[in-house]
């Protein structure tokens, strides 16, 4: 079939694209009940893409056909700091999105050569994706290769009393605004970013959880004491009548080291309900040892499951990519 005729636009990302993916997404997406698209919001997309990251303004393409936009793709720029110590420069394809009438007649596929041709022209040591099952297809006619698969773990519900760390000293958990938040990581130290993993510093955080329409979409909670200062991004979600905290991210970048921690914490500070996230670090971290009881969702059973894909046409090598940590915000839901 020869699919509808075409017009194609890429360039550098404007703020009046920001509505147009949000009106194109509510038509894509209309299988999935806006709650469960807390993302999707004018204010969120707008900031994602804007020269408010601390890597830089995002790219576009956009899709014309008979008159009306039909397609939308983007690309993210993020930094990563590879093994040797440089600073690499990664896009991280997003908000996908085709008109309903026009889905499955390869007008995706032609976007993301679109995005791709686009990224090549900027300063790009490579690009990246989460698929989900649907656009996976069209991700792999362009070559995109798995360099590994995160884990969807559910972490049971418990309720306590009290939060501590392993050695018993006993730790605050204060809700806070964004407002309150923005002072508060100013304060709290960053961590250093390990080599082969993307850095996600103090501006990285400010840029990507402290919008002004933070709180619609997520909450935020400092743990705080004597030797422990961090901040937690949670979100709710609802699956089959049974409401999750979503632990969305946590600043400073602690999970690799505070593995065990932040999920109690996160289900401490949720009040107990069954703690959801994506990471690949459960079986890499030592600090997983002690972690409260989870379950890891079968592939089949997942609704959601998360691999990290490397387009190509990369400078990168594989490994620089293949470990980097994954946790659930990474992939742009929340
Ligand atoms: C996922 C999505 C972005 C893909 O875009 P698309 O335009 O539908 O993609 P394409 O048409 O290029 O390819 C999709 C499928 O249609 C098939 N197809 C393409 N042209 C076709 C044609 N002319 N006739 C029949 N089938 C065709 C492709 O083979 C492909 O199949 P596969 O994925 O099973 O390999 C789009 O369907 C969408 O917006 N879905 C809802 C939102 C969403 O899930 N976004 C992705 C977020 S990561």
């Amino acid at each position: 079939m020869a699919g509808p005729e075409l017009t194609l636009e890429s360039r550098p990302w404007r703020s009046e694209d920001a509505a147009l993916y949000v009106q194109l997404a509510a038509d894509a997406f209309r299988i999935v009940s806006p709650w469960a698209r807390p993302k999707d919001s004018v204010e969120f997309v707008a900031r994602m893409h804007s020269e408010l990251n601390p890597s830089g303004r995002a790219i576009v393409a956009i899709a014309h056909s008979a008159g009306r936009a039909v397609g939308h793709f983007s690309a993210i720029p993020w930094r990563l700091l590879c093994r040797d110590g440089r600073t690499a420069t990664g896009w991280q394809l997003s908000c996908f999105a085709i008109a309903a009438d026009l889905q499955r007649a390869g007008v995706g596929t032609k976007l993301v050569g679109a995005v791709l041709q686009a990224v090549a022209a900027q300063p790009a040591d490579f690009a990246f994706v989460y698929p989900n099952p649907r656009s996976l297809g069209v991700f792999l006619r362009h070559g995109g290769r798995y360099l590994d698969q995160s884990e969807t773990l559910i972490c049971l519900p418990r309720k306590r009393r009290t939060l501590t760390t392993p050695d018993g000293s006993r730790l605050s958990c204060t809700p806070r605004t964004a407002h309150e938040v923005a002072p508060l990581v100013q304060s709290i130290p960053e961590v250093p970013t390990r080599p082969g993993n993307f850095v996600k510093d103090r501006s990285w955080f400010v840029w990507r959880h402290l919008g002004p329409d933070a709180d619609a979409r997520t909450r935020f909670v400092q743990v705080h004491g004597a030797s422990e200062h961090f901040v937690l991004v949670l979100a709710s979600h609802r699956v089959r009548g049974i409401e999750f905290t979503v632990l969305v991210d946590v600043y400073p970048d602690i999970l690799p080291d505070r593995f065990a921690l932040v999920l109690e914490a996160a289900r401490y500070a949720g009040g107990g309900r069954p703690v959801y996230l994506t990471t690949n670090l459960r079986r890499r971290v030592a600090s997983a040892q002690g972690a409260p009881w989870t379950i890891s969702v079968p592939r089949w059973a997942d609704p959601r499951s998360v691999g990290t894909m490397i387009m190509p046409k990369t400078t990168l090598a594989d490994e620089d990519l293949a470990h980097s940590a994954v946790l659930t915000g990474d992939w742009m839901s929340f």
